[in-house]
């Protein structure tokens, strides 16, 4: 990566490498901007920023995966529109960045990453964060508030509405154990696995235009579940507050489709937590169980899977060794995450593949989801990866 850091830019001199981890969410979905659990892990697939500074003034990005150069003044990142396209990520968090009170310096970048795209693996934070963190060049700033920023660049200068998860777990990724994040207190507990199971994601290959306008609509739904359920408890502010019977009683307050949204949301809340505790006493089934309930509730309820989502899932849970499986992530394509046995992992790749291409024309990818650590410099150059 330092050699064609230089044949890109002339000199490698002041070069540091940051990397920062895509994530898979093993269950919590749709809950993080409703302020409640997610209980995701970092991936050992991450994207890696070189960074030097640049004796020119421009601030220049060069994207490996896209062979695309864009170069701007740096004294004015601050000013800059969005494009609508890739550097969007690193420009939003400049500005964000600047607004936190750092300058953003004139410098070289080099960005590779092995987060899949538009997979539900959260691509975008993992080039937030390393943006991040190469725009700072070892400047110091609070893990939390560097995954604020992220997630405000993606809200402000991308557009989306995103909840703190995948920024979250970007920064606070912890190898070997998953990570329960509160979503309204912003603290987060370690969560060991229990040994004998193991987690793939397997990857639809497809993201449909949906996936976005479908996102925000969502938002605005919980919003108007909000509203409604405060005329019977008005002390509740997000559907995180709201108990599964407190949702029982309310239910008749909401609209139909408002109602299957936040049913979603509250059961899902409770599901994280019941997972948290079957894992804590190595109950496996339970765990299995907890998320072909939470695939359903986005199936039906959320309506935010697809198609393709469901074929997996349903192909993954008939699978010898399978305990359980969902869609990860955002929906509308993507990742769906598989728990199952570590002994059945070549029987589950060769099967779900063979499954799903001779269905879709389309060899899906399968990734193991070993829990790896957060976002940081990377201190041995030998660890990076090839671009994929
Ligand atoms: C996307 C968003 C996250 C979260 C998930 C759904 O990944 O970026 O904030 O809302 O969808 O759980």
């Amino acid at each position: 990566m330092i050699n064609r850091f230089r044949e890109l830019y002339g000199s490698a001199d002041g070069v540091r490498v940051f990397r920062a981890p895509g994530r898979v969410n093993l269950i919590g979905e749709h809950t993080d901007y409703n302020l409640g659990f997610v209980m995701p892990v970092a991936l050992d697939l991450a994207t890696y920023i070189a960074v030097a500074p640049s004796p020119d003034g421009k601030l220049r990005i060069y994207s490996e995966h896209r062979e695309e150069m864009r170069e701007w003044d740096a004294a004015r990142i601050g000013l800059e529109r969005p494009f609508h396209e890739w550097s969007d990520y690193l420009v939003g968090v400049a500005q964000e960045l600047i607004r936190e009170g750092f300058f953003v310096a004139p410098a070289n970048l080099l960005v590779r990453s092995t987060v899949p795209e538009g997979s539900g693996l959260s691509s975008s934070a993992a080039l937030e964060v390393s943006a991040a963190l190469a725009f700072l060049y070892g400047r110091e700033l609070e893990p939390l508030t560097l995954a604020r920023v992220c997630q405000r660049a993606e809200r402000n200068f991308v557009g989306m509405p995103c909840g703190i998860m995948d920024q979250y777990i970007s920064v606070f990724g912890r190898e070997n154990s998953a990570v329960e994040i509160d979503c309204r207190s912003l603290e987060h507990r370690d969560v060991q696995l229990p040994a004998g199971i193991t987690f793939l994601a397997t990857n639809t290959m497809v993201k449909h235009e949906l996936a976005g306008s479908a996102y925000r609509e969502r938002v605005r739904e919980c919003a108007a579940a909000v509203e409604g359920i405060k005329q019977q408890f008005p002390d509740v502010a997000s559907l995180r507050d709201v108990s599964v019977a407190q949702f029982e009683s309310a239910a008749h307050l909401l609209p139909d489709v408002v109602r299957r949204r936040a049913r979603h949301v509250v059961t899902e809340d409770n599901r994280v937590e019941r997972f948290v505790d079957a894992s804590a006493h190595g109950d496996l089934a339970l765990m299995g169980k907890l998320l072909v309930e939470s695939h359903r509730s986005l199936q039906h309820d959320y309506e935010v899977s697809c198609e393709e989502l469901d074929f997996l899932v349903d192909k993954a849970l008939g699978i010898d060794g399978v305990m359980g499986a969902r869609m990860t992530g955002g929906g509308f394509g993507g990742c769906t995450v598989t728990m199952l046995r570590p002994d059945a992992v070549s029987r589950f790749r060769q099967e779900i593949i063979g499954a799903y291409e001779w269905k879709y024309g389309l060899k899906p990818t399968v990734y193991s989801c070993n829990p790896s650590a957060g976002a940081g410099e990377v201190k041995n150059l030998e660890t990076i990866p090839p671009q994929v």
